[in-house]
Protein backbone atom coordinates (compact mmCIF):
# COMPACT_ATOMS: atom_id res chain seq x y z
CA UNK A 1 0.00 0.00 0.00
CA UNK A 2 1.47 3.45 -1.00
CA UNK A 3 1.28 6.07 1.62
CA UNK A 4 1.62 9.70 1.78
CA UNK A 5 2.49 11.58 4.95
CA UNK A 6 2.86 15.16 5.34
CA UNK A 7 5.24 16.02 8.55
CA UNK A 8 4.79 19.47 10.78
CA UNK A 9 7.68 20.35 12.35
CA UNK A 10 7.11 22.69 15.25
CA UNK A 11 10.32 24.29 16.59
CA UNK A 12 12.00 26.98 14.26
CA UNK A 13 15.55 26.84 15.92
CA UNK A 14 18.35 25.36 13.49
CA UNK A 15 19.67 22.90 15.60
CA UNK A 16 16.53 21.51 16.52
CA UNK A 17 16.23 18.04 18.28
CA UNK A 18 12.77 17.64 16.70
CA UNK A 19 13.74 18.54 13.37
CA UNK A 20 16.20 16.12 13.94
CA UNK A 21 13.86 13.52 14.49
CA UNK A 22 11.41 14.62 11.41
CA UNK A 23 14.08 14.06 9.45
CA UNK A 24 15.09 10.28 10.71
CA UNK A 25 11.07 9.23 9.49
CA UNK A 26 11.39 8.23 6.12
CA UNK A 27 13.97 5.67 6.65
CA UNK A 28 12.61 4.26 9.50
CA UNK A 29 9.18 3.81 8.27
CA UNK A 30 7.53 1.00 6.39
CA UNK A 31 8.40 0.30 2.46
CA UNK A 32 5.47 1.97 0.04
CA UNK A 33 5.28 5.24 2.52
CA UNK A 34 6.53 8.59 1.42
CA UNK A 35 7.02 11.48 3.33
CA UNK A 36 6.69 15.53 2.60
CA UNK A 37 7.49 17.69 4.73
CA UNK A 38 5.42 20.90 5.31
CA UNK A 39 6.17 24.19 5.07
CA UNK A 40 7.71 26.26 8.37
CA UNK A 41 4.47 27.50 10.79
CA UNK A 42 7.08 30.38 10.82
CA UNK A 43 5.78 31.77 7.78
CA UNK A 44 2.33 32.35 9.17
CA UNK A 45 1.52 35.66 10.40
CA UNK A 46 -0.53 35.57 14.11
CA UNK A 47 -3.67 34.80 13.55
CA UNK A 48 -6.65 37.82 12.94
CA UNK A 49 -9.49 37.68 11.89
CA UNK A 50 -8.40 41.34 9.89
CA UNK A 51 -6.06 39.18 7.68
CA UNK A 52 -8.63 36.74 7.22
CA UNK A 53 -10.54 39.32 5.90
CA UNK A 54 -8.19 40.32 3.66
CA UNK A 55 -7.64 36.87 2.03
CA UNK A 56 -5.63 33.84 3.82
CA UNK A 57 -1.87 34.07 3.67
CA UNK A 58 -0.14 31.91 0.59
CA UNK A 59 1.60 29.50 3.26
CA UNK A 60 -2.00 28.97 5.24
CA UNK A 61 -3.52 27.55 2.18
CA UNK A 62 -0.65 25.61 0.56
CA UNK A 63 -0.25 23.75 4.00
CA UNK A 64 -3.93 23.02 3.55
CA UNK A 65 -3.76 21.80 0.30
CA UNK A 66 -0.75 19.34 1.52
CA UNK A 67 -2.86 18.54 4.22
CA UNK A 68 -5.72 17.62 2.50
CA UNK A 69 -3.96 15.45 -0.13
CA UNK A 70 -1.91 13.61 2.07
CA UNK A 71 -3.24 10.11 3.84
CA UNK A 72 -1.73 11.45 6.90
CA UNK A 73 -0.23 13.95 9.62
CA UNK A 74 2.66 13.71 11.33
CA UNK A 75 3.35 16.20 13.99
CA UNK A 76 7.18 16.70 15.89
CA UNK A 77 6.76 19.04 18.52
CA UNK A 78 9.05 20.39 21.45
CA UNK A 79 7.11 21.21 24.67
CA UNK A 80 6.84 24.92 25.37
CA UNK A 81 5.80 25.43 28.93
CA UNK A 82 4.19 22.52 29.88
CA UNK A 83 2.40 22.99 26.33
CA UNK A 84 2.77 23.54 22.96
CA UNK A 85 4.88 26.10 21.23
CA UNK A 86 2.83 29.05 20.19
CA UNK A 87 3.91 28.86 16.47
CA UNK A 88 2.24 25.42 16.74
CA UNK A 89 -1.32 27.30 18.08
CA UNK A 90 -0.87 29.59 15.53
CA UNK A 91 -0.79 27.46 12.77
CA UNK A 92 -3.29 25.03 13.57
CA UNK A 93 -5.79 28.47 14.34
CA UNK A 94 -4.94 29.11 10.85
CA UNK A 95 -5.42 25.64 9.35
CA UNK A 96 -8.76 25.75 11.65
CA UNK A 97 -10.09 28.24 9.63
CA UNK A 98 -10.05 26.93 6.04
CA UNK A 99 -12.83 25.58 4.11
CA UNK A 100 -12.85 22.37 3.46
CA UNK A 101 -11.10 21.38 7.23
CA UNK A 102 -8.15 19.94 6.17
CA UNK A 103 -7.26 18.26 9.70
CA UNK A 104 -10.96 16.86 9.96
CA UNK A 105 -11.03 13.11 9.95
CA UNK A 106 -7.52 13.00 9.20
CA UNK A 107 -5.14 10.66 10.57
CA UNK A 108 -2.66 12.18 12.68
CA UNK A 109 0.30 10.89 14.88
CA UNK A 110 1.71 12.81 17.29
CA UNK A 111 6.02 12.89 17.98
CA UNK A 112 8.14 15.18 20.63
CA UNK A 113 11.34 15.14 22.24
CA UNK A 114 12.49 17.05 24.75
CA UNK A 115 15.98 17.22 26.21
CA UNK A 116 14.38 16.52 29.59
CA UNK A 117 13.01 13.29 31.17
CA UNK A 118 9.35 13.99 30.13
CA UNK A 119 10.06 14.39 26.27
CA UNK A 120 7.20 16.93 25.65
CA UNK A 121 4.15 14.62 27.31
CA UNK A 122 2.49 17.48 28.61
CA UNK A 123 2.11 19.16 25.53
CA UNK A 124 1.07 15.96 23.62
CA UNK A 125 -1.55 16.17 26.31
CA UNK A 126 -2.71 19.62 24.84
CA UNK A 127 -2.20 18.87 21.38
CA UNK A 128 -4.57 15.64 21.58
CA UNK A 129 -7.06 17.96 23.78
CA UNK A 130 -6.92 20.75 20.57
CA UNK A 131 -6.93 18.31 17.67
CA UNK A 132 -10.33 16.74 19.71
CA UNK A 133 -11.94 19.72 18.45
CA UNK A 134 -10.88 19.27 15.02
CA UNK A 135 -12.26 15.73 14.85
CA UNK A 136 -9.03 14.37 13.99
CA UNK A 137 -8.36 10.87 13.85
CA UNK A 138 -5.57 10.69 16.10
CA UNK A 139 -3.23 7.63 16.43
CA UNK A 140 -3.75 6.73 20.45
CA UNK A 141 -1.15 4.49 20.58
CA UNK A 142 2.12 3.40 20.65
CA UNK A 143 3.11 7.14 21.72
CA UNK A 144 6.28 8.48 20.90
CA UNK A 145 7.65 10.74 23.85
CA UNK A 146 11.24 11.33 23.29
CA UNK A 147 12.80 12.17 26.28
CA UNK A 148 16.46 12.80 26.70
CA UNK A 149 16.96 13.54 23.15
CA UNK A 150 20.06 15.36 23.28
CA UNK A 151 21.91 12.25 23.97
CA UNK A 152 19.84 10.46 20.91
CA UNK A 153 20.44 13.45 18.43
CA UNK A 154 24.27 13.08 16.80
CA UNK A 155 25.14 16.07 14.65
CA UNK A 156 21.42 16.59 13.40
CA UNK A 157 21.06 12.18 13.07
CA UNK A 158 18.78 10.38 15.59
CA UNK A 159 21.54 7.54 16.37
CA UNK A 160 20.16 5.98 19.57
CA UNK A 161 19.16 2.23 18.00
CA UNK A 162 16.40 1.54 20.45
CA UNK A 163 14.51 4.60 19.57
CA UNK A 164 14.67 4.14 15.53
CA UNK A 165 13.42 1.08 16.55
CA UNK A 166 10.61 2.18 18.21
CA UNK A 167 9.52 5.04 15.92
CA UNK A 168 10.12 2.10 13.10
CA UNK A 169 7.36 -0.02 15.04
CA UNK A 170 5.09 3.67 15.53
CA UNK A 171 5.03 4.42 12.11
CA UNK A 172 4.22 0.91 10.95
CA UNK A 173 0.94 1.14 13.69
CA UNK A 174 0.29 4.40 11.80
CA UNK A 175 0.48 3.23 8.49
CA UNK A 176 -2.12 0.74 8.89
CA UNK A 177 -4.16 2.96 11.14
CA UNK A 178 -4.39 5.33 7.98
CA UNK A 179 -4.70 2.99 5.21
CA UNK A 180 -8.12 1.59 7.38
C1 LIG B 1 11.66 24.85 26.82
N1 LIG B 1 12.02 23.54 27.11
C2 LIG B 1 11.12 22.71 27.76
N2 LIG B 1 11.33 21.35 27.86
C3 LIG B 1 10.42 20.53 28.46
O1 LIG B 1 10.63 19.33 28.51
N3 LIG B 1 9.30 21.06 29.02
C4 LIG B 1 9.01 22.38 28.98
O2 LIG B 1 7.98 22.81 29.47
C5 LIG B 1 9.94 23.26 28.33
N4 LIG B 1 9.71 24.60 28.22
C6 LIG B 1 10.49 25.38 27.39
C7 LIG B 1 10.11 26.68 27.10
C8 LIG B 1 10.85 27.44 26.23
C9 LIG B 1 10.39 28.83 25.89
C10 LIG B 1 12.03 26.90 25.65
C11 LIG B 1 12.84 27.72 24.69
C12 LIG B 1 12.42 25.64 25.95
C13 LIG B 1 13.27 22.97 26.61
C14 LIG B 1 13.07 22.37 25.24
O3 LIG B 1 12.60 21.05 25.36
C15 LIG B 1 14.41 22.40 24.48
O4 LIG B 1 14.80 23.73 24.26
C16 LIG B 1 14.33 21.62 23.18
O5 LIG B 1 15.62 21.50 22.64
C17 LIG B 1 13.41 22.33 22.19
O6 LIG B 1 13.19 21.51 21.06
P1 LIG B 1 14.06 21.65 19.73
O7 LIG B 1 14.12 23.10 19.35
O8 LIG B 1 15.41 21.09 20.04
O9 LIG B 1 13.33 20.81 18.73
Amino acid sequence: NNLKFVTLTCSLRAGSFNAAIAQSLPELAPAGVTFAPLGSPGEFPHYSTDIEAEGFPPAVLAMAQAIAGADGLIIITPEYNHSIPGVLKNALDWLSRVSPQPIAGKPVLIQSASPGKLGGVRAQIHLRQILGYFDARILNKPEAIIGDVSEKVTQGVLTDESTRQFLGRQLAAFSEFAAR
